[in-house]
């Protein structure tokens, strides 16, 4: 029996969300994959910063975040994140700060901290690998730690994970997919008959919308996720200025209306192609017809068609958004990481 000792930053929505899957799933875990855990640190901007060599009583932290109190008496009160990161014991890093675009930070400085010690890395912030993929997994290798993010892409339904590992040996000739899950959300509510704020609003109730959600109805969300499906999977070097981007706020309900009298729908619509001995990728709405899968893709469902060269299309879909679907990704991300340090 391994046990790992888990330091998690950022103990938002995703962060309850993994939270409350390790406090449920502890004895699974430990007799199905031997695979046993303290979390030794939480630390969030609102909620502050904590330590207990011992372990935190994750019932006891998600109990006082649920009643919006601090989680000062669940250990050494610390001043920050970055003190946690730096000079803490802890095994495994959950990064789980919201998605920065511009600098990437603070999740950059985090991961960063975290790889130069040698700890492991688990995260569903976009921005660090969207923007400094190369950099961050190279730190990786030579500090001998790993650097996982299933996360950052359809949450927790597997797409990095099974394109690196169940499609190796495959040559990906393009890469398209509705890869946000408020936008679907919002475009099939307004397919109902709803208005555009009720149904952002609606997609914020339910944890699906970023902290600004600016990122996911302007289309950075999405840009994010090809950017990062186009540089890992694809093996591009691409960056934010690379990609053209238009989300959905230019789409009025009269334009839903027309399409839905054509028999189509609109969808936000990440890819990434070759083209000249190079992997392109852009972010835009799109009308798609019946005959597209997409196009049955509803709700907060998301999809990735992967067109392999050896095996034709490979399509994946699933809820690309939420507290627990962003949550388990980290799990599956923590398992991936204890599977290879046993050599299984
Ligand atoms: N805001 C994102 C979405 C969350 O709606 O898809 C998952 O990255």
């Amino acid at each position: 029996m391994t046990k790992y000792r888990i330091a998690i930053v950022g103990f938002g929505v995703v962060g309850r969300g993994i939270g409350s899957i390790l406090h449920d799933k502890r004895e699974f875990l430990k007799s199905r994959y031997d695979f046993d855990f303290d979390v030794v640190g939480i630390s969030d901007l609102i909620w502050g910063t904590v330590y207990d060599p011992g372990g935190i009583d994750l019932g006891k932290a998600l109990d006082l975040v649920s009643k919006k109190e601090k989680l000062d008496p669940l250990g050494k009160v610390l001043p920050d994140s970055l003190a946690m990161i730096r000079e803490t014991d802890y095994d495994i890093l959950l990064e789980i700060t919201p998605t920065n675009m511009e600098t990437g930070d603070p999740g950059y400085s985090h991961i960063k901290e975290a790889l130069k010690r040698g700890k492991h890395v688990a995260t569903t912030n976009k921005g660090p690998i969207a923007l400094y993929y190369r950099e961050l997994s190279e730190l990786a290798v030579q500090n001998n730690a790993e650097l996982r993010f299933e996360g950052t892409v359809l949450s927790g339904t597997p797409v990095i994970n099974m394109a690196l590992k169940d499609l190796a040996g495959c040559e990906f000739s393009e890469i398209r997919g509705i890869l946000n899950g408020t936008t679907n959300f919002i475009l099939t509510e307004m397919e109902k008959g709803k208005s555009y704020e009720e149904a952002l609003k609606e997609a914020q109730r339910l944890g699906y919308a970023e902290a600004k959600p600016d990122a996911d109805v302007e289309g950075w969300d999405a840009m994010a996720k090809i950017i990062i499906m186009a540089n890992v999977v694809m093996g591009g070097d691409i960056s934010r200025d690379d990609v053209p981007r238009t989300g959905i706020t230019g789409l009025t309900i009269e334009d839903v209306e027309n399409a839905r009298k054509a028999g189509k729908k609109w969808k936000l619509v990440g890819r990434a192609w070759r083209e000249g001995g190079k992997v392109k990728a852009e972010v835009a709405p799109m009308e798609v017809d019946p005959d597209d899968f997409l196009y049955h893709v509803q709700g907060v469902l998301n999809a990735v068609v992967f067109s392999t060269d050896i095996i034709g299309d490979v399509t994946v879909v699933g809820r690309g958004a939420g507290s627990k679907e962003a949550g388990y990704a980290l799990l599956t991300d923590m398992l991936d990481i204890h599977r290879k340090l046993k050599g299984r």
